[in-house]
């Protein structure tokens, strides 16, 4: 029977090897459930996701517009999280800071400082663009990361946008430094830095100290709180958002190669650009879920109430995905004979409760920079596209005047694959590990918690 016994151990090795081989296909989507199921134990089951099998996507606006939906931060074990991604000072995050005096003040500077004409915005969007390509893509056929490559553009256009000064190489390392932490930090797939971070906070205080901020904050902001808000607001989340938008949009292009040779053939369409970016938003939308906590109850319709105090989860990818024909493809054409006001469509939240104020700027940016992209390289790229990104957009990047043997191509295409998909259980596992230890350290910091119960002792102690 030696040969039985042989056969067998060819069978299990051929089994072992079959099992290892086929890991990248089903090991991520194991560990995604197991971390959902993680988050819900830690945290609690306490938000309501929207829409549901009880409220539909019809409701959906008008429920997120709702006077009742206002609450921010405070009541919601969520919001620990959030402030524990976003520190420091995440109590000054226009996002995160309650309705009232203090938040309309800083509204009111952010609407100022983003509001610079059209083609100002143009201009330095391409001139940081320009900057970085001639930087980083020296040779005439790169491999990049879409998410990296664009995180000193939006680092140099943002700070020069704030102080109105060509930004520096230290400060723009800080600031990379900064957003990069927080977005990997926020994806899993890396725990916070805080030195790192308050580095910049540092730096931004000399700078308000040294007078180099244009606009004038109201008296009650110490230069601390202050230097958060800009680190917040420009120097976190403007970074992270347009980084990934263009990733988004970059990486959408490069997978769909008739979309890719229609925009390097008609660079002047901007209305079909147009389509691309807002079919991008659609499918890849940059928020995951919005939450809100209801100051008041929400009547949905005769039946059903949302009472007050309740954690409302707005799940943007589950809405954008409702109300359209063969939503989970990319298809910018279907923009051609539908608007997006009709549409279920939000990316930049709801106009009736606290949308994103540099949706102008944000969008004026992407229209600029992605041409710009297009008429010098050709964008190829086989590694996945999904919302979370977690892989920061693998992309080749190749040249408009060189070229690259066919068979040379497709063996760059097929390593881009196969790394993709390994890089993507080990993602996974990363995600599944630093995750979890996040989600419990910011329970055990309870840092929203805390803030409210201080601001409630201090009103006591000045009465
Ligand atoms: C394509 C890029 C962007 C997208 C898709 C986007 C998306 C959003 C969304 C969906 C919201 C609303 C969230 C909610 O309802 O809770 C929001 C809020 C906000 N965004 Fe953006 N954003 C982008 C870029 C930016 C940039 C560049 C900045 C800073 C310059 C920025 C600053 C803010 C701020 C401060 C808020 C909070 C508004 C408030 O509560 O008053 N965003 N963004």
């Amino acid at each position: 029977m030696p040969g039985m016994h042989k056969m067998r151990q060819t069978l299990t090795r051929i089994s072992w090897l079959g099992f290892c081989l086929m890991l990248p296909y089903w090991l991520p989507f194991l560990v995604i459930r197991l971390r959902m199921w993680i988050f819900t134990k830690v945290n609690g089951d306490e938000g309501v996701q929207l829409p549901n099998d009880s409220i539909d996507a019809a409701y959906f606006k008008q429920i997120y517009e709702h006077k009742n939906a206002g609450g921010r931060s405070r009541g919601a074990a969520l919001s620990d999280l959030f402030w524990y991604w976003l520190s420091p000072g995440p109590e000054m995050h226009q996002e995160h800071l309650e309705n009232g005096e203090r938040y309309e003040h800083i509204a009111r500077i952010t609407r100022d400082v983003l509001a610079v004409p059209h083609h100002q915005i143009e201009l330095l969007t391409e001139k940081c663009l320009e900057n970085v390509l001639a930087e980083k893509v020296t040779r005439p056929w790169q491999m990049v990361r879409l998410r990296d490559l664009f995180m000193p553009v939006w680092a140099e256009f943002y700070y020069e946008l704030v102080f109105g000064q060509q930004c520096p190489a230290y400060a723009r390392q800080l600031i990379v430094a900064n957003a990069s932490d927080v977005v990997n930090a926020l994806k899993g797939c890396s725990l916070r830095h805080m030195p790192q971070r308050s580095r910049l906070t540092h730096f931004l205080i000399k700078k308000l100290q040294a007078g180099a901020f244009p606009h004038a904050f109201p008296g009650e902001f110490t230069v601390e709180e202050q230097a958060f808000y800009l680190q917040g607001t420009y120097f976190n989340t403007a970074i992270v958002q347009m980084s990934e938008a263009m990733a988004h949009t970059l990486m959408a292009i490069a997978h769909h190669p008739a979309v890719q040779a229609r925009l390097a053939a008609t660079p002047n369409d901007n209305h079909y650009l147009d389509q691309v970016i807002t079919e991008t938003l659609r499918l890849f939308p940059l928020f995951g879920i919005a939450h809100r906590i209801t100051s008041g109850p929400i009547d949905v319709d005769e039946k059903t109430t949302i009472p007050s105090g309740t954690v409302l989860c707005f799940n943007y990818p589950a809405y954008h995905q409702t109300g359209y024909d063969q939503p989970e493809k990319f298809i910018p054409e279907r923009w051609e004979h539908l608007s997006p006001k009709e549409a279920h469509y939000i990316p930049f939240g709801v106009y009736g409760n606290r949308s994103c104020p540099a949706q102008r700027i944000a969008l004026i940016s992407i229209k600029a920079a992605t041409p710009m992209v297009l008429k010098q390289f050709q964008l190829i790229s086989s590694a996945a596209h999904t919302r979370s990104m977690p892989n920061r957009g693998p992309c080749l990047l190749l040249a408009r005047q060189a070229g690259l043997p066919y068979p040379f191509r497709q063996a760059v295409l097929l390593w881009m694959r196969v790394q993709d998909r390994w890089e993507d259980v080990y993602h996974s596992l990363l995600q599944l590990f630093l995750g979890t230890f996040m989600v419990w350290h910011a329970r055990c910091l309870q840092l929203t918690q805390t803030h409210f119960a201080r601001q409630v002792s201090a009103e006591k102690a000045s009465i």
